[in-house]
C-alpha cells in the first residue's frame, strides 16, 4: 500500500520529503531513490526503529533519521511532501495543534491511515 502512494506522485527529484513514522526506514529508501536531488527526512518515536532504519539506509546520503515523536518535530528545512504510511492511526489519541500543522496544513500530501 505505501509503494502505491509512492508511485502515485509524479516526483521532481529535487523535493524535500517528512516520512512521518518511518519505521524500519523500508519506503524511506525507496522515496530517497526518487528524489536524487532532494532530501528525506524521516522521524520515528521509536529508537530502536530509527537504529534499524539508520543501519539499513547506512549508505544513502539523501536522508535524515530523526528520533521524535512526530508531534514535536522542529524542522528548519520547508517540507515539500509529507509522507506517512500506515502511522496516524497510532497517534490519533495524541493529536495536538502541532500534528494538525504536520498533517493538516498539506491538503495533497500522501498519508495513508
Ligand atoms: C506500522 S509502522 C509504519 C512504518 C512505516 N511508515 C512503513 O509503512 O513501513 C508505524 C510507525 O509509527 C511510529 N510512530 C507511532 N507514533 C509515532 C509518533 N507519535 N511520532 C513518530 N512516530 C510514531 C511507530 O514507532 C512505528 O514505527
Amino acid at each position: 500500500m505505501g509503494l502505491d502512494l509512492i508511485e502515485r506522485i509524479n516526483w521532481k527529484g529535487n523535493e524535500i520529503v517528512l516520512d512521518a513514522g518511518c519505521g524500519s526506514g523500508r519506503l524511506t529508501k525507496i522515496i530517497s531513490t526518487k528524489i536524487p536531488k532532494g532530501k528525506v527526512f524521516a522521524v520515528d518515536l521509536d529508537s530502536s526503529m530509527i537504529k534499524i532504519a539508520n543501519e539499513r539506509l547506512a549508505k544513502i546520503s539523501n536522508v535524515k533519521f530523526i528520533q521524535s515523536n512526530i508531534c514535536d518535530i522542529e524542522l528548519q528545512d520547508k517540507i515539500d511532501i509529507v509522507f506517512s504510511n500506515a502511522v496516524l492511526h497510532w497517534i490519533s489519541n495524541q493529536i495536538t495543534e502541532k500534528c494538525l500543522d504536520i498533517f493538516g496544513n498539506f491538503s495533497n500530501q500522501m498519508v495513508n491511515y
